[in-house]
């Protein structure tokens, strides 16, 4: 599933979380935008998988390492190294399942316990291909959104519905906030001194923090 993350082809790495109850689909959103593949009959996760996605940003190439863990806590491996480097977060429900939803509130509490504060987190409602069944209205979603300060989309990754588009939103305002911080660097050091195109982008606490709601968005 993943490639070699220090090849010669991208100019940013940004590592990203999915996170989330058990069977709300993240190993098929993840499989999804890898591979373009889903599996009706998928496993629970063990433990920490990831998988990587290079993407075009402007005339950049971004290289997304996207981690996926269980949602069963007794599968869960060490959970502050899952979130360590992180910039963005997927934090994904399953709209058949109301309690996926309230769970949330405990999702975001970890998030903000374990991961850096200027993380990116694109809130999202999975499976919806199955309005049949639906317990959570796209309402609630996007007030949760909009309260949280949070990205929100509602996708399937069975019928491949904004799939793409989600996590190509994260990885674009992550790319947004590190060229700024990039741009503040730059401005302290005038002479880098680069080794021409590549550029680190340091997770760093000490750093002022950028406010969010100018990144991020409801839709
Ligand atoms: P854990 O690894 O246990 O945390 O679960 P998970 O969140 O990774 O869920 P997973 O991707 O394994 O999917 C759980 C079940 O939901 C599987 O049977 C999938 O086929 C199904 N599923 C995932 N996404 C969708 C979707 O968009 N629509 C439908 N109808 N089913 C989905
Ligand atoms: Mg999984």
């Amino acid at each position: 599933m993943a490639s070699n993350p220090f090849d010669e082809d991208c100019d940013y790495l940004f590592k990203t979380v999915l996170i989330g109850d058990s069977a709300v689909g993240k190993s098929n959103l993840l499989s999804r935008f890898a591979k373009d593949e889903f599996y009706l009959d998928s496993k629970p996760t063990i433990g920490v998988e990831f998988a990587y996605r290079n993407a075009k940003v402007g005339d950049k190439i971004v290289k997304a390492q996207i981690w996926d863990t269980a949602g069963q806590e007794r599968f869960r491996a060490i959970t502050s190294s899952y979130y360590r480097g992180a910039l963005g977060a997927m934090l994904v429900y399953d709209i058949t399942r109301q309690e996926t939803f309230k769970n949330l509130k405990k999702w975001l509490h970890e998030l903000r316990e374990f991961g850096n504060r200027e993380m990116v987190i694109v809130l999202i409602g999975n499976k919806s291909d199955l309005c049949d069944s639906r317990e959570v209205d796209v309402e609630d979603g996007q007030n949760l959104a909009q309260l949280e300060n949070l990205c929100f989309m509602e996708t399937s990754a069975k019928e491949n519905l904004n799939v793409e588009d989600a996590f190509l939103q994260m990885i674009t305002k992550i790319y947004e906030i590190a060229s700024l911080k990039s741009l503040e660097a730059k401005k302290n050091e005038p002479n880098p001194n680069l080794d021409g195109r590549k550029e680190i982008i340091v997770v760093d606490d000490e750093i002022a923090p950028i406010k969010q709601n100018g990144y991020c968005c409801t839709s």
